[in-house]
């Protein structure tokens, strides 16, 4: 299984949610060889470590995100990844844009995917300290309900 986190600028959301997913995985399926990743939909921040905000937010769970480095979704991903989780409804509207036309990635909303809501992870990056606190505690509950459908099969990937 191969699951890529996007948003749009894979500084503040997406890394949060490669890395808690990471150790939420690590927690639920010990060993596992699951590759988890995260991309941006813009190139702004290519090369750039994830936002201060997120990292120090990160560091205070005890999660360290400060080695992940920005890079620019591309064609082979839809192809390489199972599933291409995105934060919220623009992301989607874009994946939707730039995917090829074959592309077999499953492409989805992670709070449809964790809670069946329709509802997206709000961007922080305009915010302060406790949108990113919000967006921590967010992204924690979606994986540890997306790892506890993983364990017990309940999620399949089309
Ligand atoms: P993200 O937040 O999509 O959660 O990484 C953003 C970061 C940077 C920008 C937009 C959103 N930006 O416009 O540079």
């Amino acid at each position: 299984m191969a699951i890529l986190f996007v948003c749009l600028g894979n500084i503040c959301r997406s890394p949060l949610a490669e890395g808690i997913f990471r150790a939420e995985t690590q927690k639920a399926l010990p060993g596992n060889s699951m590759r988890i990743d995260s991309a941006g939909l813009g190139r702004w921040h290519i090369g750039d470590p994830p936002d201060d905000r997120g990292i120090v937010t990160a560091r205070h769970h005890g999660i360290d995100i400060s080695a992940l480095r920005c890079r620019q979704i591309w064609k082979d991903d839809f192809f390489e990844f199972d599933l291409i989780i995105a934060m919220d409804h623009a992301n989607i509207d874009r994946l939707e844009t730039v995917r090829p036309a074959n592309s077999t990635a499953q492409i989805d909303l992670f709070l449809k995917l964790a809670h069946n809501r329709d509802e997206a992870i709000p961007d922080p990056y305009m915010g302060g300290m406790e949108d990113f606190e919000t967006v921590f505690q967010m992204v924690q509950t979606a994986s540890k309900a997306l790892a506890a459908k993983l364990v017990t099969q309940q999620m399949t990937v089309q």
